[in-house]
């Protein structure tokens, strides 16, 4: 059979997936699943491409990682902004609905949980939030034990002599990224001394803020649609949300802007 753009898409099955559970039907509940599966779809991305910006990082491949960091910013930006078209949704409308969403929250999603983890912002007892009975806690864990792309990005300023500190080659990799001082020091001494690598901390920097941005962005949505209501998923809502506002992915290409 010719192949078309229907079937290389496999555009039928994907048009299926749209269900919304209301009934009579909530006009807005087709907007808050195409938008939910629309972030999945670009969750899918942003792994794919933090798994080859390890490679490039290991690999040392500056151009390789700076065009894919170029992209995952950009994905960001939009991640960001798709959350305008959900905020034209009233609190009424959502209410009308809510109660069919029974438990499901975005805090299971455990895609999610996979790009905190693979960036880094790693915390054990949040996989505990994904349902076990769906087999995906384990993909995320899976995450959770492997070094995450700040530990590739370590490998790449080695070869770039830069003296990363040796106990941040041999740290325990469940744990979250943690500032380093000395590493900090370096990464002060490269922004004078190499600027074909300050091209790349900015773009990584550029990711780092976008991911801020959505959560900050998302705390708002959840504020003006539902404002102190607990979470479908059982927190207590934007004070659990709130936990992760303004915590940086890379924490020491932060810390040393005072410094310049
Ligand atoms: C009306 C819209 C939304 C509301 C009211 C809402 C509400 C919430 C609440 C209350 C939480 C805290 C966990 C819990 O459920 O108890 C949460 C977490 C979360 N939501 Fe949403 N959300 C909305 C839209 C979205 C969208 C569009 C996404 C995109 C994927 C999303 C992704 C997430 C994620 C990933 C978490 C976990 C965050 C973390 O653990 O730091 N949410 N949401």
């Amino acid at each position: 059979m010719t192949l078309t753009y229907s079937s290389y898409l496999h555009l039928p099955q994907l048009l299926e997936l749209q269900r919304p559970r209301s009934e009579p039907p909530e006009h807005d509940e087709m907007l808050f699943i195409v938008i939910h599966q629309v972030y999945e779809l670009w969750f899918k991305l942003v792994l794919h491409e933090a798994d080859k910006v390890k490679r490039d990082f290991s690999t040392n491949d500056l151009y390789g990682a700076s065009a894919t960091w170029k992209r995952l910013r950009t994905i960001l930006k939009t991640l960001v902004g798709q959350l305008d078209i959900l905020e034209t949704m009233t609190p009424l409308s959502f209410a009308s609905f809510r109660d069919r969403l029974d438990t499901a929250s975005g805090f299971q999603s455990f895609q999610f949980r996979e790009i905190e983890f693979a960036f880094g912002y790693k915390r054990a007892q949040v996989s505990g939030s994904i349902p076990e009975h769906e087999g995906r806690r384990a993909v995320a864990e899976r995450r959770l034990h492997e070094r995450s792309v700040m530990d590739h990005f370590y490998d790449f300023l080695g070869q770039r002599s830069v003296r990363v500190p040796p106990e941040l080659f041999t740290k325990d990799v469940t744990q979250p990224t943690q500032p380093s001082e000395p590493l900090q020091d370096e990464l002060l001494r490269v922004y004078h001394e190499q600027p074909e690598l300050v091209i790349l901390f900015e773009l990584m920097t550029d990711f780092d803020e976008g991911f801020q941005e959505w959560r900050y962005r998302h705390i708002k949505l959840v504020e003006r649609t539902i404002g102190a209501k607990r979470g479908t998923g059982g927190s207590p809502g934007i004070e659990f949300l709130k936990q992760s506002l303004w915590k940086p992915l890379f924490p020491d290409l932060w810390a040393i802007r005072h410094r310049m």
